[in-house]
């Protein structure tokens, strides 16, 4: 099973997405988390241009799709807003869940703890999803957590976590 999780830079995306993975690995210890900001480093994509994000989705699917082939379960945090990317996980994978980390631009400018944003719309920064980038919202995902308010990291976890037993990704 692979658990793609999205969402803009400072969505919430790796706190949402470590918590999921630790209650999913205590069930299945043939569990992976990855990261996107980590995977920069590990697959040696360090650059943010559309064509560059494009292709670290691309390794980030490649990746998924050879440890599904292994039965090895994947929770993945990742900008990674292609809708092309997200169409060929769903083609691909044995059991998919995408789950968008919904946050209005409004807010993630008000959060803006590292300046992205705000560097971003005065033009001190460039190739930031949400302002130059257009961001490819999922058109279809199995679930979105809105995570407008910093807050019940656990509420959020036990809705992701109940939707996959409802729906027989896990026991
Ligand atoms: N539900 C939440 N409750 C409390 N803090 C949160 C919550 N979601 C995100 N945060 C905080 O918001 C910041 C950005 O979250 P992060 O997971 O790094 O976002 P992303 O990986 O999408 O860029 C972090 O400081 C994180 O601790
Ligand atoms: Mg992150």
């Amino acid at each position: 099973m692979i658990i793609w999780i999205t969402g803009l830079a400072g969505a919430g995306k790796t706190t949402i997405a470590t918590a999921v993975y630790h209650e999913i690995k205590n069930i299945y210890p043939n569990t992976v988390f990855l990261d996107g900001d980590i995977l920069r480093e590990v697959l040696g994509v360090y650059g943010y241009s559309y064509d560059e994000r494009y292709i670290q989705a691309e390794k980030i699917h490649n990746l998924c799709k050879m440890l599904d082939n292994q039965d090895i379960n994947v929770v993945c945090a990742t900008i990674g807003s292609f809708h092309r990317i997200q169409e060929r996980n769903r083609a691909s994978f044995n059991k998919y869940c995408e789950i968008y980390i919904e946050v209005t631009m409004e807010n993630l400018i008000k959060r803006d703890k590292k300046g992205l944003y705000s560097r971003a719309l005065i033009g001190e920064t460039i190739n930031v999803v949400g302002v130059d980038i257009k961001p490819e919202v999922p058109k279809n995902p199995e679930l979105i957590v809105d995570n407008n308010t910093l807050d019940c990291l656990e509420h959020k976890v036990e809705d992701i976590l109940n939707y996959l037993r409802d729906n027989q990704y896990i026991l």
